[in-house]
């Protein structure tokens, strides 16, 4: 399937830019950074326009996703923006009833862990129609992503295909991954090792398969929905992957974060075997890095790059995850460090990210809500400068 012509994967907007050719396994002049959880709480501007708006609500609010969207761009210079959504917006989107709470995280009304809940669920799906609210804020957010970077004239007019290096700047969409997402609804609210929908995996097999695809085809939708609205990657958060064990994770995660890949790895830019670059992430991943890399490639993404948390060197990832672009992973706790400190962590990061062929720069995990925004800049203008 050819993703449209107006794509800028396509029409050269993004395809040179940074994040793009690190993504491809190129070394491009700067290296790109961007940061998980780039858009939120650490930034004055986000909890401005949040006021009064629940987070949920605010992802379905198009405007005011893509502004929120935008605001770390704007701010600090990032060669990415990510979209804001939650990983927990298609199962509301479907009709689920979930929530956010602050300082918690998602909440269901009840947890879903029985044969009969999980027949449930399953009647339910994602139409075109539920998935305009997202549609709509990815659009809004490219234009103004363009905007921006000044790739494109208000007018909507622009250059042929010959845009310089990082014309606009690429978004990066992104989906809960199924394991993550079934771990939300086993358990019904956040949990610290994801007893019940370990348990439940082995419990009944059948059921746990059944759920998992499930939330594969809820987050493959979401995350197609993103891309032919305008994403140029995507990534997977396999967040809470980390709490299972190699054995586990193959036999009842990989097929269906697989199966949720493949929900956008068909799409081609046209005239050639280009898809769109994905990434997969999750946090304690050490022992699972080779089985990510897997999903990714046996998936059919034709540009994968495996996330790394703060845990793994990237030296060692690389040799883990063999000739495979990385992405990480300056640890979040830095940075409350002083400058010098962090200085010289962000650049031994640069320098073991050396070894893979491509490398993007990012935090190990979120960027906590109590950061000094001026610091995450700095780190910015740091990684540009090497
Ligand atoms: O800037 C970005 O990274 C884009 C937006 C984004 C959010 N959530 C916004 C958000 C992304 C990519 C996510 C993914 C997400 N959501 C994950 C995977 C990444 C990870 O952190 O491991 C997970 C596990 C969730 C579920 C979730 N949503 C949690 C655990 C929380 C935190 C709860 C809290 O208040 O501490 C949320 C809420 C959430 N998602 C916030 C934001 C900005 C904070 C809500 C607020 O501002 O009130």
């Amino acid at each position: 399937v050819h993703l449209p012509a107006d794509h800028p994967l396509v029409d050269g907007r993004t395809s040179t830019s940074p994040l793009v050719r690190a993504l491809r396994g190129d070394r491009p002049a700067t290296t790109p950074v961007w940061f998980m959880r780039q858009a939120g709480r650490s930034l004055p501007e986000y909890r401005e326009v949040r006021q009064g708006v629940g987070m949920i609500e605010s992802c379905l609010m198009p405007h005011l996703a893509a502004e929120i969207t935008l605001q770390p761009v704007r701010r600090h210079r990032v060669d990415a923006a990510i979209f804001f959504s939650d990983i927990v917006v298609p199962l509301r989107l479907a009709g689920v009833d979930v929530d956010i709470k602050a300082g918690v995280g998602p909440v269901m009304d009840r947890p879903y862990r029985t044969a009969d809940d999980v027949a449930r669920l399953v009647e339910r799906g994602l139409t075109e129609e539920a998935l305009a609210p997202i549609t709509d804020a990815v659009r809004r957010t490219v234009a103004g992503l363009d905007e921006l970077s000044g790739a494109r004239a208000p007018s909507g007019a622009r250059e042929p295909d010959n845009s310089p290096e990082g014309s606009t700047t690429p978004l990066i969409g992104f989906g809960g991954a199924p394991f993550t997402l079934a771990a939300y609804l086993v358990e019904g609210r956040p949990s610290r090792d994801h007893l019940a929908a370990r348990t439940l995996m082995h419990a009944d097999p059948e059921t746990w398969a059944r759920l998992t695809a499930w939330t594969a085809d809820l987050t493959g939708a979401f995350l197609r929905a993103q891309v032919l609205a305008g994403a140029s990657a995507v990534q997977l958060f396999d967040s809470w992957a980390g709490s299972l064990s190699l054995a586990d994770y193959q036999a009842h995660v990989a097929p269906s974060s697989m199966r949720a890949l493949t929900h956008v790895a068909d799409l081609r830019v046209p005239g050639s075997d280009t898809g769109v670059p994905g990434i997969h992430f999750g946090t304690g991943t050490a022992h699972l890095l080779p089985a990510m890399r897997n999903v990714l490639t046996n998936a059919g993404i034709t540009h994968p790059t495996v996330g790394v948390d703060y845990r793994t060197p990237l030296d060692e990832a690389a040799a883990a995850v063999g000739r495979m672009p990385l992405q990480g992973n300056v640890d979040p706790a830095l940075l409350g460090a002083p400058w010098p400190v962090l200085e010289a962590h962000v650049r031994d990061v640069v320098a073991r990210g050396a070894g893979a062929p491509g490398h993007v720069v990012n935090l190990g995990h979120g960027v906590p809500p109590d950061t000094d925004p001026t610091v995450l800049t700095r780190v910015v203008e740091l990684v540009h400068s090497l």
